[in-house]
């Protein structure tokens, strides 16, 4: 057959990456992995099908099942993050943020977001979805350290300049954002305040990161497959008025999306349930194996940004390389040693860094996933250590180790249940 070679390839090149990437150590803090049952979900035969329109309301026949799976998935997500409205039906985190940005900002408003190499997301600046609406874009001000917001700086900008949108949460995020601080004079001022969850979600509602609607955003935009381990989707959610909801209810359909990728969606069910019975264990470990690896490799004679503020409060730890090649030099020596992360600004970095930025971004919440604590943090640091500080190869050691953590946590999984009976882990925290 005239493709039959191309075929092959295609099937060999999956077959590598599979095999590839579950025997590294993988630290790209926007990833992570689902449960084996959260993705035998996905291909069945809704990967075929369409569901325009709300649950029992579609411009499409046929949809009495994905209706009832759909109504489960909003129903039970909305009791996990303890919010009155939600939407599932953008593909990503991108989608989800312009659907509400394509809402909040019209032509000339003054935006005011996190900066690139303070952490912002792309999406937030002038060549992602905040620029298609306005191009009045400007920076928080940061405090000396670069992590934080500063707020008496910012209320000082408030005060005197007529902004409309603020848009919080951050791509690079050690340490949360003042929402709470802001929150009170937003509303004062009728200025919307969007946070933007895509890498926290799993850790608030896991209850180990500060609750953004709790403190006074209006609208909450996620990814819902980083620090929330579900497939690669988005959501929206909010605690505002029925007649505002409307408006983002239409920029989700029709305004960003039609159909809505429903076998992403079931497997999403079964993520969310994941998450109310094993949320908070899993959230608590993340945070704990952060601080330990930022802490393991101040140790061993790396530069760990927010040392004064304890490393991180999330699932992020920044490593300062300068000195060492930079961020792609080191995350290029990382990634031939099969421990992958990415290359990343760091705060007060120039833009012109953006190929060989100072930093380079490490996230723990794929490899808690898969069992690590504490003592693997250690190991991880060593690793890192021997290949970037000592530069010698370690890629057959971290195949190695990382041979002992094929399980996935907190999980359904029978594999994953059958340890927690065997060793009495007592990860169960709620019920579905
Ligand atoms: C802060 C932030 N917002 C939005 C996104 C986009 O999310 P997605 O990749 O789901 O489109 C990202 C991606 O990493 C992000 O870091």
């Amino acid at each position: 057959m005239i493709y039959q070679k191309n075929i092959e390839r295609i099937e060999e090149l999956v077959e590598n990456q599979n095999e590839w990437r579950s025997s590294t150590i993988n630290l790209i803090a926007s990833e992570n992995v689902m449960s084996k049952r959260a993705r035998r979900l996905m291909g069945s035969d809704f990967c075929h099908r369409y569901a325009e329109g709300h649950p029992g309301e579609r411009y499409y026949q046929g949809t009495e099942i994905i209706d009832e799976i759909e109504s489960r998935v909003k129903q039970h997500l909305k009791s996990l993050l303890d919010c009155e409205h939600l939407e599932v039906r953008p593909v990503s985190g991108t989608v989800a943020n312009d659907t509400v940005f394509s809402r909040y900002i019209r032509p000339g408003d003054i935006v005011m977001v996190n900066s690139t190499s303070g952490g912002g997301h792309i999406s937030h600046h002038r060549h992602g979805s905040v620029g298609k609406y306005s191009s009045n874009i400007i920076n928080f001000p940061l405090m000396p350290d670069g992590y934080h917001i500063d707020v008496k700086e910012t209320i000082n900008i408030l005060e005197r300049v007529p902004v409309k949108v603020l848009i919080m949460g951050k791509s690079l995020y050690l340490f949360p954002d003042p929402v709470k601080e802001l929150a009170p004079l937003c509303r004062d001022k009728g200025i919307a305040l969007i946070y933007d969850a895509a890498h926290v979600l799993g850790l608030i509602a896991g209850k180990r990161f500060p609750d953004p609607l709790k403190e006074g955003a209006d609208v909450v935009i996620a990814s819902t497959h980083k620090t929330f381990f579900g497939s690669q989707r988005g959501i929206i959610y909010s605690n505002m008025k029925d007649t505002d909801w409307i408006k983002i209810d239409k920029g989700a359909f029709p305004g960003s999306s039609s159909n809505h990728h429903l076998d992403t969606l079931v497997s999403l069910a079964m993520t969310t349930f994941e998450f109310i019975v094993f949320g908070e264990a899993y959230a608590d470990q993340v945070v704990r194996n952060a601080k330990t690896l930022a802490g393991a490799l101040e140790k061993r004679g790396f530069t760990v940004e927010g040392k004064e503020f304890g490393y991180t409060q999330s699932h992020q730890v920044a490593l300062n390389v300068k000195d060492l090649g930079g961020g792609d030099e080191a995350a290029r020596v990382l990634k031939d040693n099969n421990i992958i992360c990415n290359m990343n600004l760091l705060p007060f970095d120039p833009l012109s860094k953006a190929t060989n930025p100072s930093g380079v971004r490490i996230g723990v919440q794929e490899m808690t996933r898969v069992g690590m604590e504490e003592k693997e943090m250690e190991t991880i640091a060593e690793l890192m250590k021997r290949c970037l500080l000592d530069g010698k190869y370690v890629g057959e050691d971290v195949r190695d180790f990382r041979k002992n953590y094929q399980i996935i946590w907190y999980s359904f999984d029978d594999d994953f249940i059958a340890l927690e009976k065997s060793k009495q882990l007592s990860c169960t925290h709620g019920k579905v």
